[in-house]
C-alpha cells in the first residue's frame, strides 16, 4: 500500500447527506461510486467512503466499555480501524463480510495507518459494487487463459494433452478456474490469481526444461495446470477469502485428485501408468510432509513441479508484501510469519520510488 506521509490540510468531511447516516434513508438506494481507496489514503485524513468489514472483534476499553477493532478492505488494500463510542448501538448492525459506510479520521498509529471511526453504518443491498472490493489480477484473464491454451494445445502425448483440453474446454470449470485466487492469503490472492499463477509455473517449466536433459515436459506442464486446480472447491471468494468447509476438510490436492479422476475416467483408454504419475505430481507438489504432501517428489518431473511452484508462489508473495506493507516509514517491512522475517523494502528499482515497486 503506498501511504503517503502527506498532512492533508482539508478539516471537513466530503459533503454527505445527514439523513444518510440516520439509518432509515430513503430506499433503495443508489449505488455508492466508491472514489476512494485504502491506497489512497493519507495521514490525518477526514474519510467518508465504503469498505469490506474483514474482521470484526469486539474489545474492552481499560475503562471496561466496549470497542470495535476492525479490519476493513477494498480492492487495493486492507487498512486497521477502531471504533471507540457508540458501539453497543452500532455492533450489532454488522458482521464480517459486510459492506459498510463509515467516516472517520485516518491516523499513524505504531507507524501505521489506522481509521478512527465516528460513523458507521452498514450499506444496503445494491449500494456497492463488487469490483471495487476484491483484488483482482491486473492481468488480462481472457488473454491468460489463451495462452495456457496454446501451451496446452502444443502438448504431444495425445491423452495428457486431451485430459488438459477436456478440463480448460468444460465451460463450468473454466469459468471458477479463470475467476478463482490461488490461495487465501499468502500469494496471488486476487481472483484470477489461480489462472495467472498457473500459466506463470507453465512458462518457468518450459524455461527450466531446456536446462536438464531428458525432463519430460509433457508430462511436467500436465503437473502444472492440475496442480492447484482443487483450489476452485477450496477457497469461497465470493466475498473475503475463505475456506469452503470441503476445502477445510479435504485440502486441494485431494480435490483435484477427483477433478482429475473424473475426467480421466471419461477417457478411452487412458494409461494406467501416466494417470499414476499424474496422481504423484498432484499429491507431492507440496514437496514436505508437514506441508500436506502424502508422498514426497520421487522423479525429476516431481522434484521440479514442487520446486517451481515453491519458487513462483514464493517470489509473488514476497513481492505482494512489499507492495501492501503498511509501515509508513523506514526501509523495512514488519516481522512476516510467511518468510519468518522482516523483509527489506529500500531497494531502488528502475529509478521508482522504492515503496512502490508496482
Ligand atoms: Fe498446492
Ligand atoms: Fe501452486
Amino acid at each position: 500500500m503506498a501511504f503517503p506521509l502527506h498532512v492533508s490540510n482539508d478539516s471537513h468531511y466530503d459533503a454527505d447527506e445527514v439523513s444518510d447516516w440516520l439509518g432509515s434513508g430513503p430506499s433503495p438506494k443508489k449505488v455508492i461510486m466508491k472514489d476512494l481507496f485504502v491506497a489512497d489514503l493519507q495521514a490525518n485524513q477526514p474519510i467518508a467512503t465504503t469498505f469490506l468489514v474483514k474482521s470484526k472483534d469486539v474489545k474492552s476499553k481499560k475503562s471496561g466499555e466496549p470497542y470495535l477493532a476492525l479490519i476493513l478492505g477494498d480492492r487495493s488494500g486492507e487498512l486497521e480501524a477502531k471504533m471507540w463510542d457508540n458501539v453497543e448501538e452500532v455492533e450489532p448492525t454488522f458482521d464480517r463480510d459486510d459492506f459498510i459506510k463509515v467516516k472517520g479520521l485516518v491516523q499513524i498509529f505504531r507507524n501505521r495507518p489506522q481509521l478512527t471511526i465516528h460513523k458507521l453504518r452498514p450499506c444496503r443491498d445494491g449500494e456497492v459494487d463488487f469490483a471495487d472490493y476484491f483484488p483482482k489480477t491486473t492481468k488480462d484473464v481472457e488473454v491468460m487463459f489463451e495462452e495456457l491454451l496454446g501451451i496446452v494445445d502444443a502438448i504431444e502425448t495425445q491423452p495428457l494433452r486431451e485430459l488438459l483440453m477436456s478440463l480448460l474446454l468444460d465451460e463450468e470449470f473454466a469459468a471458477q478456474f479463470k475467476q478463482a485466487p490461488a490461495a487465501k492469503s499468502l500469494h496471488h490472492a486476487w481472483l484470477g490469481g489461480l489462472l495467472e499463477h498457473t500459466l506463470s509455473l507453465c512458462k518457468l517449466c518450459r524455461l527450466v526444461v531446456q536446462n536438464y536433459e531428458g525432463i519430460n515436459l509433457d508430462l511436467l506442464l500436465t503437473g502444472a495446470v492440475v496442480h492447484d486446480i482443487g483450489k476452485i472447491r477450496e477457497l469461497a471468494y465470493t466475498r473475503s477469502f475463505s475456506y469452503t468447509d470441503e476445502g477445510q476438510l479435504l485440502g486441494h490436492m485431494i480435490l483435484e485428485l477427483e477433478i482429475v479422476n473424473e475426467k480421466i475416467a471419461q477417457i478411452e483408454d487412458f494409461p494406467r501408468d501416466l494417470k499414476v504419475l499424474v496422481q504423484h505430481l498432484i499429491i507431492s507438489h507440496h514437496g514436505e510432509y508437514e506441508f500436506g504432501s502424502p508422498k514426497l517428489p520421487m522423479f525429476p518431473e516431481a522434484l521440479l513441479l514442487h520446486c517451481l511452484d515453491n519458487l513462483d508462489s514464493k517470489v509473488e508473495a514476497m513481492r505482494m508484501i512489499l507492495r501492501t506493507d503498511p509501515n509508513v516509514e523506514g526501509n523495512w517491512t514488519s516481522h512476516n510469519t510467511m518468510f519468518g522475517r522482516p523483509l527489506f523494502k529500500g531497494l531502488k528499482r528502475n529509478g521508482e520510488d522504492p515503496q512502490k515497486s508496482d
